[in-house]
């Protein structure tokens, strides 16, 4: 069964833009679920740039569906992940100064200090997920890891045009085909949208993607006219 995870950082972008009370990611969690998402993706991201820490134990409370948290491989992360245990942790590379997690882990090239906090996870039974490019030097190191899952950044896949983005989706196919030969659970995610995510979908070893900016964005453009609506209402009341 393929699975649907809703990124839901960008929420609590729009948040800390005016450091208010909403919109709220407890809120937009809920109603992620209500409509179908199998799990709720959060990144707490070390600078907090959107989510915060206290905004995952009030998600975890309301949600039924699985929540994977995205991290750096930090002992600070480390930290919260025993406080709050997440269902599936997914490590990511992060750098304060991007906008956005640019390009996979680099698993192949950091497979040692990577192998002691993946033991670190697992010996505390979580299920553990490598947010890395597709290709294969680094899908055969995360196996050397022993973790149980890979996610694949279609970041390039995404950006890319005609012949490369032609290029770019053998090269994501491939990957998850061999992750998947090698027993790792697949999943995929970043820069996805609406437009995109069609041939994508052909690739049968994708068991689950992570999706967020494109969904946030879309419900500002089909939310729009009924929050103005409401807004108009109480202007001329
Ligand atoms: N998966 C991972 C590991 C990510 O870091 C992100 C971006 O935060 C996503 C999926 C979702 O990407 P997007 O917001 O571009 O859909």
């Amino acid at each position: 069964m393929v699975t649907l995870g809703v990124n839901i950082d960008h929420v609590a972008t729009l948040r800390e833009a005016r450091k208010v009370d909403y919109p709220d990611p407890v809120i937009a969690a809920e109603l992620v679920q209500k409509a179908g998402a199998d799990q709720i993706t959060c990144h707490l991201r070390e600078d907090r740039r959107h989510i915060r820490d206290d905004d995952i134990p009030k998600i975890q409370s309301i949600i039924e569906v699985p929540l994977n948290l995205e991290m750096a491989a930090t002992e600070e992360m480390f930290q919260f992940a025993l406080k709050t245990r997440p269902n599936k942790i997914t490590l990511v590379p992060e750098k304060r100064e991007e906008i956005t997690t640019e390009g996979g882990l680099e698993v192949f090239s950091q497979i040692k200090a990577l192998k002691e906090f993946c033991d670190k996870l697992l010996n505390q039974d979580f299920y553990v997920s490598l947010f890395i490019d597709p290709e294969e030097k680094q899908i055969h190191a995360a196996k050397e890891l022993a973790v149980q899952a890979v996610e694949f950044h279609t970041g390039t896949y995404c950006n890319s045009q005609g012949d490369k983005k032609n290029a770019q989706l053998k090269k994501l196919r491939r990957a998850c085909e061999l992750a998947k030969q090698k027993g790792l659970f697949v999943a995929v995610g970043h820069g996805l949208n609406y437009n995109n995510i069609s041939p994508v979908t052909k690739i049968n070893e994708i068991e689950e993607y992570n999706i967020g900016h494109s969904i946030i964005a879309y419900a500002l453009t089909v939310g729009l006219e009924s929050a103005v609506r409401e807004m108009k209402r109480l202007v001329i009341n």
